[in-house]
């Protein structure tokens, strides 16, 4: 909101004559005044409150070329973290690229669990399953050194994904975050990598899974999304197949206290609590709300 405020008191105070200024864009562009802010402030290399604070700055020709190809591609739809190639998640900023889905605020409720599974449960499993850039399991362990450093450095943390490009990326923000030789990073079939590492004790498990869990419709009707991996989105007929095969997958494992917390669209929580009764009869079984109050989760305690 304070940035909006200030910008739209820059545009009144310049006009548009001096062609090529930030003034200039912001104005021509003033229905996505927050992305070109940003694709002004990436191109020009400078952060935003430099860029709000010069109007009058004059882009250079090379400058000029690449926010005119960036703006043409934003116009068509490309959202404004692959054009930069980051986005911000949680306290944090994560490389992103198509091969991986934009982490979404809404998952923060998992980083909350994970910090609270962590204060309870001593050393751990920490498991995140689909992890596409990998910002989940990299700011659930950020958080970790710097809060509860014994847990820390007593747990284990692992990251899976079914796509080879996207693991790239993870791995690159891992190294980012001094974390590369602290994750373990495999690719396969949801849990399955990870059996043998985590059949070698009893240690509790958090499994975070934010799975693929839209229907094809879902996927084809929602243009905002166009531009992201079809592996990262659809879950089968009806959105929930991985989540079915996940929880097979975790009933096959040694007993042992774990928590599971799958993300989902609020309209899937009957059926998967349901699913989740069936597979798991004896455990704590509730739905997690995202901030705006929808359940954005079912989670699943084992005791
Ligand atoms: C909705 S995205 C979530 C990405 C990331 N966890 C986040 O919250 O930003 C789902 C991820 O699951 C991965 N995926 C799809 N099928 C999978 C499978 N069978 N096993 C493991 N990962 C899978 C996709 O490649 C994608 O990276």
């Amino acid at each position: 909101m304070a940035i909006l405020k200030r910008l739209l008191k820059l545009l009144r105070k310049h006009s548009v004559h001096n062609m090529n200024t930030v003034a200039s864009y912001l104005k021509v562009n003033g229905d996505l005044p927050r992305e070109t802010l940003s694709l002004l402030s990436f191109v020009c290399k400078r952060d935003v409150s430099w860029i709000i604070s010069r109007p009058e700055y004059k882009l250079n020709r090379l400058e000029i070329k690449l926010l005119d190809s960036l703006l043409k591609r934003l116009g068509a739809g490309e959202p404004l973290a692959y054009l930069r190639g980051y986005q911000d998640f949680h306290k944090y900023r994560f490389k992103v690229s198509p091969a991986v889905l934009i982490p979404r605020p809404e998952s923060e409720i998992i980083i909350e669990a994970g910090l609270n599974f962590a204060n309870t449960q001593e050393p751990a499993f920490f498991i995140d399953l689909g992890t596409g850039s990998g910002a989940l399991i990299l700011t659930l362990a950020t958080e970790m050194k710097r809060e509860q450093k014994r847990v820390f450095k007593n747990s284990e943390y692992l990251a899976g994904d079914i796509s080879a490009p996207a693991l790239k990326v993870a791995k690159e923000n891992a190294k980012k975050y001094g974390l590369v030789n602290k994750i373990g990073f495999k690719r396969g079939d949801l849990i399955l990598p990870f059996i043998k590492t985590v059949s070698k004790d009893s240690r509790a498990l958090f499994i975070a899974a934010n799975l693929p869990y839209l229907t094809p419709q879902e996927a084809r009707n929602e243009a905002s999304i166009a531009f992201e991996p079809k592996t990262a989105l659809v879950g089968g007929r009806d959105g929930l197949s991985l989540y079915r095969r996940l929880l097979k997958q975790v009933r096959t494992l040694k007993a042992r206290p774990f928590y599971l917390i799958m993300e989902i669209n609020p309209q899937q929580a009957t059926t998967l609590i349901r699913i989740s009764k069936a597979a798991f009869k004896n455990s704590v079984i509730q739905k997690v709300p995202d901030l705006s109050g929808r359940t954005r989760f079912i989670s699943i305690r084992n005791n």
